[in-house]
């Protein structure tokens, strides 16, 4: 969750740093702060609550020099967030300096033993107990920086992305991952340590990404070295990354996030590009080529993720049954992980995750390997975690997503999925291929329609609490609606299958309740008429989604807002797109901060 970032070399570590962390804000924003080794070999440490810009202002005038530094944008876990509690810690003697995203679970034990030990604390964190360990290593055992770092992580449990400083060798950054992303930029003679590539790109695009329980030592006499909690030297994979800067930028948008909605034509394109043709006859995923038998055998498809990919998840849940006649159950990875389930080692289980680091999909794809079973993941990330714990899996291409409200990674995530259940489905769909490759325009169309959502969102502002409903495909588009509503808006809102209010929701509509009905044109549409009268029949205000051309809900809806006309498989494709919409301009009519919505961060990389 918190962005980490570390430099190394000859130009001043300052800019850097507070860019990169500006770059991973979205990772944590509740404080941030910075370390650097100045020419007389002292740390400096600067930090404050607030965001970086607050940073930035609270550093003015300061000295900043230095050209060793390490910084961190913080999103509290253990102890409120405050300027006492942001990283980074310096260690007792104020020699080493630490930041640390991730967990470690038995602070507790470790800080009375240190406080035993004659150790004093500051902040009430995590992190502080574990560089007062290193420290206390040190000095008791006699070692060195990286055998005090090796000794002193064997003995804490949980999970950690570190990078340390020490006063005594300013040449060097000493940095270690266990379960929290990690990963060092290869310069020319200077190295970059970050959370993930965004923070970096613009200086290097050679990377290195670390794996659990692996420390990487950058020196500027030695160079990088991989070493392991035993010691043993490994070889560091040397990466080429395919990222451009504009691709980390808002480009004339007035958040990332309305950036993202708008990408959707392209990111779709994207995703579909050179995987299936324009006559509709092949679908090519090449993970789906290399394990096509494993599938068409599985005994069940168990999708595993959180959040938006849940619902995403859903999604394909429906269409690789209805298209593959496979049995798939969609499981919260949170869940899952913990409750001893029953997996065979001829399940498939799929991870969907965006950011390919979160903690909890990423437990549960480890439990599945553990148990047998084969992975398949499906990430936006490239190189992350999960990709790569993965045994096989499908990126969905879409580029990095910042805004913390997650958008075109939903749409990616559908697209793959349904490209997935077109490569298994016997004989080939080649009505939906043809139509999947009309999507990009058709959503084009919807964004032309941005003005008059944003009209309808002005008289919505106000509004106490929402209820979104959808059945079929739509059931999970309107729990991604609502999710999207909550996220931004800070209002309450509930997704539910239309047929379910009658069973209590139902009391919760009076008069003026706005109610956001999905009711595109699909098999369930007569249906979701008569939930619509039941809604009327309160006096809810409706507010609908519809296909073009719609004659029966234009007339008993409030409001409607049109879509193109497209195959019931990807409605949800089209459908989500207002939804998305309509949650941004009520955001941004409140004034609320729609990229960094409070408690919130774009990677939950603790459990
Ligand atoms: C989506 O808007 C959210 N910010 C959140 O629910 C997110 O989808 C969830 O945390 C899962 O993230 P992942 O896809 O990176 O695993």
């Amino acid at each position: 969750m918190c962005g980490i970032v570390g430099y190394i070399g000859q130009r001043n570590a300052c800019p850097i740093l507070i860019n990169g962390l500006k770059r991973l804000e979205y990772r944590g924003y509740d404080s941030a702060g910075v370390a650097l080794i100045n020419s007389s070999g002292e740390i400096n440490i600067y930090k404050t609550k607030g965001k970086v810009a607050d940073l930035e202002c609270f550093m003015h005038n300061k000295p900043t020099d230095g050209h060793t530094g390490i910084a961190h944008t913080r999103w509290a876990t253990h102890g409120e967030p405050n300027r006492v509690n942001a990283h980074p810690h310096y260690s007792s003697s104020e020699k080493i300096a630490l930041i640390h995203n991730g967990i470690i679970e038995n602070y507790s034990p470790l800080r009375q033993m240190l406080i035993q030990n004659g150790y004093e604390f500051k902040s009430t964190t995590d992190t502080e107990v574990l560089v007062q360990l290193i420290e206390y290593v040190r000095v008791s055992e006699g070692v060195g920086l990286l055998p005090a770092v090796q000794i002193a992580l064997s003995r804490v449990v949980g999970s950690y992305a570190i990078a340390i400083i020490e006063r005594s060798n300013p040449g060097r950054i000493i940095a270690a991952r266990k379960s929290s992303p990690l990963v060092v930029g290869i310069g020319d003679n200077e190295y970059f340590i970050a959370s993930d590539v965004s923070a970096i790109i613009e200086h290097t695009s050679s990377v290195t990404y670390i794996n659990d329980e692996e420390i990487a030592v950058v020196d500027l006499k030695e160079g990088l070295k991989v070493v392991n909690l035993s010691n043993e030297e490994l070889l560091p994979v040397v990466v080429k990354l395919d990222l451009t800067l504009s691709q980390l930028e808002k480009c004339g948008y007035e958040h990332f996030m309305l950036k993202e909605i708008f990408e959707q034509p392209q990111t779709i394109f994207d995703s579909i590009r050179g995987r299936i043709n324009l006559e509709g006859t092949n679908v090519a995923l090449s993970g789906i080529i290399d394990n096509r038998e494993r599938f068409r055998n599985a005994r069940r498809i168990i999708i595993v993720a959180c959040g938006t990919s849940w619902h995403s998840a859903l999604i394909g849940e429906h269409i690789l049954e209805s298209l593959c006649r496979i049995p798939v159950e969609v499981e919260y990875a949170s869940e899952f992980r913990y409750r001893n389930p029953v997996i065979y080692p001829d399940d498939i289980v799929i991870a969907i995750s965006q950011s390919g680091e979160t903690a909890d999909t990423l437990a549960a794809v480890e439990l599945a390997k553990e148990r047998g079973a084969f992975v398949y993941g499906i990430c936006n990330a490239v190189g992350s975690s999960i990709s790569r714990a993965a045994h096989s899996g499908s990126y969905i291409h879409v580029g990095p997503e910042i805004g913390v409200a997650s958008t075109k990674a939903f749409t990616g995530q559908i697209t793959v999925l349904i490209m997935m259940a077109l490569a298994l489905a016997e004989p080939i769909r080649s009505d939906i291929v043809r139509e999947l490759n009309k999507i990009p325009g058709k959503i084009e169309e919807i964004l032309r329609t941005n003005d008059s959502i944003c009209e309808l969102s002005n008289s919505l502002a106000d509004a106490k609490g929402f209820i979104y409903l959808g059945r079929g495909l739509n059931y999970p588009v309107a729990l991604e609606g609502a999710l999207k509503l909550k996220e931004i808006t800070y209002t309450h809102a509930e997704g539910y299958p239309a047929a379910e209010m009658k069973h209590g929701p139902i009391a919760l509509v009076e008069e003026g309740v706005p109610v956001i009905v999905i009711a595109t044109d699909s098999s369930v549409y007569d249906k979701v008429i008569s939930n619509i009268q039941e809604i009327k029949a309160r006096r809810g205000r409706v507010i609908a989604v519809v296909t073009r051309g719609d004659t029966q809900v234009v007339n008993l809806a409030d409001s409607v807002i049109e879509v193109p006309s497209t195959i019931e498989y990807l409605n949800p494709l089209l459908s989500v797109i207002p939804l998305q919409l309509l949650a941004y301009h009520i955001a941004v009519n409140k004034g609320l901060d729609v990229d960094q919505p409070r408690n919130l961060a774009k990677s939950v990389t603790v459990e």
